[in-house]
């Protein structure tokens, strides 16, 4: 492994283009979840785990792009896949041999789903997912849960971080959400079946759906506990509301067959996006045929100009083949399991609380904890404080992580980069418990 550059690292050229970023692009970013990365670096290549800035620094990047780079970056064989599909078409606006050979691929490997449609973007798909859930029944309402992130749209970013005394009622997560826009959004606190019982016995014949993350990697990675996830889907069965997993994250992530594999769960719909294509912009959503009639019997539409658009479509078929690959999970599972275990011993050893939480591949750290948070409220006593300045020392060591305390495992992370990602862990908190 090359050595990584560390020492004297500077920053002096991503500086200069956020300084000039920021004159003709609002924050400087193209997505306001990225203004509060600091420093904001700008990336001019990424190799398999690697990312390399401007400055000619090279960092082990766990931010995995928020997620979709499950397979890294210029991976050969989806390179070849996507290069060959270039030559033949980008886009054609009609239908494509390959959204069948997909469609095929995905209702075999995840379990439960008749149907798919597909989207580009996760918020599109949970768009599309909340549309054909309420013609489905019927009804206006939905149940969302706090801390959950849904895409950026109106009626979803309802309570997503809201602060602690605005837990317990829906609020908007930023400017222009005018409150009609999300009064059919309802918001419970997570890992509590019994408020979901009783909101569904008082108003079930209102709502169409329950959307969650199965496990809620957005804010802190909580896992649902024992029998929650089912106890929602047999609840929402019970009442005639559409249940639906946000696999936004989760999906080709805790297996291939994502949380429905993972947990043994068969929820009426699922939305796939993120690494389902390995970094190229494709989202689907999956579940019951029943469900999708609604679309067929020409009572809703899904739309989108770049539905099934063939690049993407080559680019998730050979993302999905190199994550069939033997022993592919297991090994994700492994690297993660053998990171928080050092992540809490290095902790132990430095004198600081740490909890990590979370599953295989996508996990998060809680500095300040004694237990895992099972929800979002649990993770607003974490010490953000403490895991911003580690995220810091991690960045001078060569190891790039996501502002919110998340990591991101992929398949390109080999027992190379764990030793000298463990090495840098020692170095952070030796500097941490000298602080
Ligand atoms: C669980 C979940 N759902 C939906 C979305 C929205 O997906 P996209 O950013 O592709 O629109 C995200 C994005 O982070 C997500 O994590």
């Amino acid at each position: 492994m090359a050595t990584i550059k560390t020492e004297n690292m500077e920053h002096i050229r991503s500086e200069q283009l956020y300084a000039e970023a920021c004159e003709i692009i609002p924050c400087g970013v193209s997505s306001s979840m990225r203004k509060n990365v600091k420093p904001l670096l700008f990336f001019e290549r990424a190799e398999g785990p690697y990312y390399f800035d401007v400055d000619g620094n090279r960092y082990i990047d766990y931010t995995l792009a928020w997620g979709p780079l499950i397979a890294g970056s210029n991976h050969p064989f989806i390179n070849k896949a996507v290069a060959e599909q270039l030559q033949r078409s980008y886009t054609l606006g009609a239908q494509h041999p390959l959204e069948v050979t997909l469609a095929k691929k995905l209702t075999g490997i995840l379990p439960g789903v008749e149907q798919v449609a597909f989207s580009n973007t996760g918020s599109e798909a949970v768009q599309s997912a909340i549309r054909i859930a309420r013609t489905y029944t019927g009804r206006n309402k939905i149940v969302k849960f706090e801390g959950h992130y849904h895409g950026w749209l109106n009626n979803v970013l309802v309570s997503y971080k809201p602060q602690p005394a605005q837990l317990g009622t829906p609020v908007a997560s930023c400017g222009g959400q005018p409150a009609p826009e999300f009064e059919d959004t309802l918001v419970l606190p997570w890992n509590n079946l019994a408020a979901v019982k009783e909101l569904l016995a008082a108003r079930g014949h209102e709502i169409a759906c329950v959307i969650t993350e199965p496990v809620l990697a957005n804010s802190g990675c909580c896992m649902p506990e024992e029998g929650y996830l089912q106890g929602i889907i047999d609840c929402c069965r019970e009442h005639g509301v559409v249940s639906v997993f946000d696999e936004v994250i989760t999906g080709f992530r805790l297996a291939l067959g994502g949380a429905r594999e993972y947990f043994g769960l068969r929820p009426d719909l699922s939305v796939y996006a993120k690494a389902i294509a390995g970094g190229f912009t494709m989202a689907a959503l999956g579940g019951r045929k029943a469900v999708f009639d609604v679309i067929r019997e020409g009572k809703t539409i899904h739309a989108g100009t770049y539905n099934g658009a063939s690049v993407n479509l080559a680019a998730a078929l050979a993302t999905i083949t190199v994550l069939s690959g033997d022993g592919c999970f297991t090994r994700l599972h492994a690297y993660g399991h053998a990171l928080r275990e050092h992540l809490q011993l290095a902790a132990r050893k430095a004198g600081l609380l740490l909890v990590t939480a979370g599953t295989g591949s996508v996990f998060s750290m809680h500095f300040g904890l004694r237990e895992e948070p099972r929800n979002y409220a649990d993770t607003l006593a974490a010490d953000a404080a403490l895991f911003a300045k580690f995220r810091a020392l991690m960045l001078h060591e060569g190891i790039h992580l996501l502002p919110d305390g998340r990591w991101y495992i992929g398949i390109t992370h080999t027992d190379a980069e764990l030793a000298f990602t463990r090495q840098a862990i020692d170095n952070t908190f030796a500097g941490l418990a000298g602080s």
